[in-house]
């Protein structure tokens, strides 16, 4: 009798890749692992049991116990772990079978791979997977992107696995080539962005305030119930009340302030000025995980530059509600017209109604807001930037002075809220008709004759200064 072929492959039996692949079998797909380390196989059986789920370290065997056309899913490190991947299972894959790489890839990569593998006759997707090894096993939100075609081979799956919102999976197909890892990419600095307002925020309750750990713990675990409600809020109010196994204290407060990176925040940034559009909010809060690296400096610094006094904080837990949620909008508004940007420059056809539907559940940037931009883009997916959707519009001028309230506070007090400011600041400039760049084209003009043009009539002109 032969046996039975397994319904879905997954290489990389790490912590995601164990938790996808019973994620997998919890809905009534058989499935099977790869990986060269038999401890992570043991892992899997162990906690797969009574499960139709297995593992093994031999790439040829793994490739035949599935079914055609096999459907395969990556979950290693990007880079070159994944084209290795490719490359020890392509001998044993036959024309119509499907690789999907789960990892943050960076996009040009997915789109040389997907090439490549086109001309053999494989399908590849390029899928965006977000929320953490919970999510992994719970319900992710998952933004594949390729052909159309190779996503319905493993759409059933996908919509089994995915975190629902109100009955709906919070997958959905994101366009062709590499769309899903650009959106995921995307979706990681807004995650950035977030993370550095809420680190911000934090200073200014703690420093500038002088609250408590109990304090912030109640304050975050209230805002979790309105406006503000989001996985990154919720986690924070828990952040707060977890005590230290090793000290008397908080666990936070034993932590070092070196924020590590790997790569997303960065790759959105860098893309962001190829493309040509703003988004100051997640830029500042690449570099301030840049400045938290450079621990030895700040605290000489610190010894040089010692701050005296803070000056009294006038600030009510509403009013840094505010200040974070005006954040919280305007950092969303920065990633959206970025997607937007992309979706032209490299023919990705997206639709944000459909992006922010599948952020609703199951992915870090998950939050109550979600729904509101969901509506936004549903009215105009051509919507320039959310700042100009009529319900977005009344957020920020409620919020707004809260925000700038906030933000003046800290600079005064010199408490580092370059997110907060760089927020702000893109507001101003975005609501100024005129900004004063009008000097820089005459400073150009002046210096290097690059001409500038008029208000008052057509043409390009140039003066002797
Ligand atoms: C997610 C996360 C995930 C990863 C971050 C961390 O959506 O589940 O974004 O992909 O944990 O990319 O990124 P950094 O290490 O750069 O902070």
């Amino acid at each position: 009798m032969t046996k039975e072929k397994y319904d879905f492959g997954l290489v990389g039996l790490g912590v995601m890749g164990r938790n996808f692949i019973l994620n997998v079998t919890d809905h009534g797909f058989s499935a099977y692992g790869l990986d060269n380390d038999q401890a992570k196989i043991s892992a899997l059986r162990e906690e797969g049991e009574g499960k139709q789920v297995d593992g093994t370290k031999d790439k040829q065997e793994f490739v035949s116990a599935l079914r055609p056309p096999r459907k395969i899913m990556m979950l290693v490190p990007s880079g070159a772990p994944v084209d290795a991947v490719i490359s020890d299972l392509l001998p044993y894959l036959d024309k119509g079978d499907l690789l999907i790489d789960g990892g943050n890839s960076f996009f040009t990569d997915t789109d040389r791979r997907a090439e490549y593998l086109q001309d053999k006759g494989i399908y590849f997707i390029g899928s965006g997977v977000s929320g953490g090894a919970k999510g992994a096993r719970f319900g992710p939100s998952i933004m594949p992107g390729g052909s159309e075609e190779a996503y319905k081979i493993v759409a059933p799956i996908f919509e089994a696995v995915a975190a629902k919102v109100d009955n709906e999976p919070c997958v959905a197909y994101m366009g062709p080539k590499s769309a899903g890892n650009y959106v995921k990419m995307i979706h990681n600095g807004i995650e950035y962005g977030l993370m550095q307002l809420i680190s911000e925020i934090y200073d200014v309750m703690h420093r500038g305030l002088g609250w408590d750990n109990d304090q912030m713990h109640q304050t975050f675990h209230q805002w979790n119930q309105g406006k503000l409600k989001s996985f990154l809020i919720e986690i924070t109010a828990e952040i707060f009340a977890k005590s230290d196994e090793l000290s008397d204290g908080r666990l936070l407060d034993m932590i070092l302030d070196k924020a590590k990176q790997k790569g997303t925040g960065k790759w959105t940034s860098q893309n962001a000025m190829d493309l040509g559009v703003p988004i100051p909010t997640i830029d500042m809060a690449v570099s301030m995980r840049e400045l938290s690296a450079q621990k030895s400096l700040r605290v000489k610094a610190e010894k040089t530059y010692r701050q005296d006094g803070r000056g009294k904080a006038n600030l009510i837990a509403e009013e840094l509600e505010d200040a974070l949620y005006f954040g919280f909008i305007v950092t969303y508004a920065q990633g959206m017209t970025q997607l937007a940007a992309a979706s032209k420059e490299y023919s990705y056809q997206l639709n944000m109604a459909t992006i922010s539907k599948i952020w609703r559940g199951g992915c870090i940037i998950r939050a109550a807001l979600l729904e509101d931009m969901r509506l936004a883009f549903q009215n105009d997916n051509n919507l320039q930037n959310l700042l100009l959707d009529e319900r977005f519009i009344q957020k920020i001028k409620a919020s707004e002075p809260a925000a700038r309230k906030a933000a003046l506070y800290a600079l005064s007090a010199g408490i580092p809220v370059v997110g907060l400011v760089s927020t702000v600041g893109y507001f101003d400039a975005f609501r100024s008709g005129r900004l004063p760049l009008n000097l820089i084209q005459a400073q150009r003009d002046h210096f290097g004759s690059h001409t500038y043009e008029r208000l008052d009539r057509e043409g390009i002109f140039h003066s002797e200064w």
